[in-house]
């Protein structure tokens, strides 16, 4: 997408982080240039999550995420976008040794794509690596509740704050991570009531995703949205599209027609030696 480098009309990290207890925030997940381009004109914020391993690598967790695999897809996403604020996953495996990892893995998601924030996944345990990195003048996208990068140490996906000490937990990572200077942060498969709370409680803004209508913002996976996830929905998706159905009737028509020989039709063949046709 062509745009002037010299005018950078994107919205920052700092306009979000202003939005608090406003208009809410609208955020959507994108992994690719066409995707990017179309939902740049509807968003505040594109982030380049690493569920873009499970979503098109087919990995069966985020933990298929690499560096590299978030840096070229970051990439394409701000090829394909203009006004959006982009931020882009650090993959599990690139912060959680020490600070010093976290700003070496920040550093290069942010020189080699030109993205406004990193995100990364923790509370109490992570407020080291998200103050290092905010040290470093990169902005930073908290991510609390359900954490799917500890999947396996968690033993699947499990709902957050469902007990007392589990709340009281969610609210000292809440502090940590707005304490450690994130902008804003991600509430992930969290109680209703707790993640209204959570958001009640902080003064950055809360971006929830099967949490609550009174987060700040909502972020949903894309995929999940326009419905072209196959295997599994999860409850808290709403699915605004059919995509699924849309590929599926388009395949069969084609290669119905493909079989016939109803495709390639006249207009999709060149007949004259003019060039006039030239596509
Ligand atoms: O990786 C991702 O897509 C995410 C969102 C679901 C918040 O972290």
């Amino acid at each position: 997408m062509s745009r002037d480098p010299s005018v950078d009309s994107r919205i920052s990290a700092e306009d979000i982080r202003r939005r608090k207890g406003g208009v809410p925030i609208v955020c959507l997940t994108a992994y690719t240039y066409p995707v990017a381009r179309l939902l740049d004109p509807h968003v505040d914020l594109l982030l380049v999550g690493d569920s873009v391993a499970m979503v098109l690598h087919g990995h069966a967790t985020t933990l298929g995420a690499s560096l590299e695999m978030m840096i070229a897809h970051g990439q394409a996403v701000m090829r394909g976008s203009a006004k959006a604020c982009v931020v882009v996953d650090m993959p599990a495996g690139s912060y959680e040794a020490s600070p010093v990892q976290a700003v070496a893995s920040a550093m290069r998601i942010v020189g080699e794509t030109g993205c406004q924030a990193v995100k990364l996944e923790g509370g109490v345990d992570m407020a080291a690596q998200i103050a290092a990195i905010v040290a470093e003048g990169i902005p930073v996208m908290g991510h609390i509740g359900l954490q799917p990068q500890s999947v396996e140490k968690d033993g699947g996906y499990k709902i957050k704050g469902r007990t007392d000490d589990n709340i009281a937990a969610l609210l000292r990572d809440a502090e940590a991570v707005e304490k450690a200077g994130a902008f804003s942060v991600v509430i992930e498969g969290t109680m209703e009531a707790v993640a209204a709370k959570l958001t009640r409680h902080i003064p950055i803004p809360t971006i929830g995703i099967g949490a609550s209508a009174d987060c700040d913002g909502q972020i949903l996976v894309t995929d999940d949205m326009v419905g072209m996830t196959i295997d599994r929905v999860p409850k808290f998706v709403k699915e605004y599209a059919d995509l699924r159905g849309v590929i599926a009737n388009a395949a069969a028509r084609y290669a119905a027609e493909v079989r016939s020989r109803a495709f390639p039709g006249p207009d999709h063949v060149f007949t004259t030696t003019s060039g006039k046709d030239e596509p």
